[in-house]
């Protein structure tokens, strides 16, 4: 079964060919970081005038790549929400549009579970039940996910989410945008130790995440040593204090949830789960102690259509149809 998959909730246009949830024949993305680099974030309006531009090439290029006509295709997966409303409805009125145009059934897709889904698209998908940690720039939640249709949300970030988190200290210390990639390279030059960050934690409610006291320390590191932001050695030490604060945070986290629901298998998804630091720290956690790990491949982490189409799959197979009615939402 193939299945076209459209993603537009934040500022990449992407699309993608996917045959029976796991295949991936193409999967084209057109990032938009370079329009909102010298906004030093995401600019809603600019990042929706630019998917409507784009999104009818990348859908093109996604169908030439697989080498396969819109005939072929099974049925067609859009991104429904959590994301920015102007960017999620350019997305939907193309999926809407070519679903009646195409006669093809069309499915609407969570964005979060579009993301665990990325650790389906391999030869060795697994099993349920599992514990999911979605890291992106927009959301910090940990799931138990029992099948495909069902899961319960186990925590989440009360403040910042961790991407946003890497953003924002990446304008902090004046290193540009997105953030993340960022400070990671920065942060293999830097020792975590210099700088000494808290973990931060809510002791009465274990599972819950919060990003953005440790935000506030790192700014008062840059306010306390202002040679921060001329000597590269000294930045690349804070970068890496902060990258590793985050893992730390990210790493404890899902280790509670798993021993807390006696799940054996970890998938950690979305922007930050490409982070290099945090995928060798739970490789070494998983293997010392056992546990299944299952990371996507880096270009699966970050918004891509090859998830929505795998989303968009198992809901289409469920005999789910959306309701051409049916509109994007920003929440949920
Ligand atoms: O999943 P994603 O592409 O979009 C959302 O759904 O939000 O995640 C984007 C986030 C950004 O905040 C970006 O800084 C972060 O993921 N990110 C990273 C890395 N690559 C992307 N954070 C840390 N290390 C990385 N290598
Ligand atoms: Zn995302």
């Amino acid at each position: 079964m193939l299945i076209l998959g459209i993603e537009t909730s934040c500022d990449e246009t992407a699309a993608a060919v996917v045959a029976d949830g796991r295949r991936v024949l193409s999967s084209v993305v057109a990032t938009q970081f370079e329009l909102h680099a010298q906004y030093g974030g995401v600019v809603p309006e600019i990042a929706a005038r630019r998917h409507l531009e784009s999104i009818l090439p990348v859908i093109q290029a996604a169908l030439d790549r697989a080498g396969v006509s819109p005939q072929e295709i099974d049925g067609l997966a859009v991104t429904q929400g959590p994301g920015l409303i102007g960017a999620l409805v350019i997305g939907m009125a193309v999926g809407k549009a070519l679903a009646l145009a195409w006669d093809k059934p069309l499915a609407g897709v969570h964005h979060l579970q579009a993301h665990i889904l990325a650790a389906f698209l391999t030869d060795s998908p697994p099993e349920f039940p599992l514990v999911a940690l979605v890291v992106s720039g927009g959301h910090t939640n940990l799931y138990q996910v029992h099948d495909f249709q069902r899961l319960d949300l186990l925590g989440r970030s009360r403040d910042d989410a961790a991407g946003e988190a890497f953003d924002k200290v990446a304008k902090l210390l004046r290193l540009g945008y997105p953030g993340g990639v960022i400070i990671e390279r920065l942060a293999a030059q830097g020792n975590p130790a210099t700088f000494h960050l808290p973990r931060p934690r809510i002791p009465e409610e274990p599972l819950t995440f919060s990003f953005s006291g440790l935000k506030t320390a790192v700014a008062h590191q840059v306010k306390n040593h202002p040679e921060v932001l001329t000597d590269p050695g000294v930045r690349a030490d804070l970068a890496a204090g902060f990258q590793e604060a985050v893992v730390d945070c990210l790493v404890g986290r899902a280790w509670l949830a798993l021993e807390e629901t006696g799940c054996q298998r970890l998938v950690v998804c979305g922007g930050v789960a490409a982070n290099g630091r945090l995928r060798q720290v739970l490789q070494d956690k998983a293997g010392a102690e056992g546990y299944e790990l299952f990371l996507p491949p880096l270009s699966l982490c970050t918004d891509n259509g090859a998830m929505v189409a795998a989303a968009g799959y198992h809901r289409l197979r469920a005999g789910e149809r959306l309701d051409m009615s049916a509109d994007v939402f920003s929440r949920g």
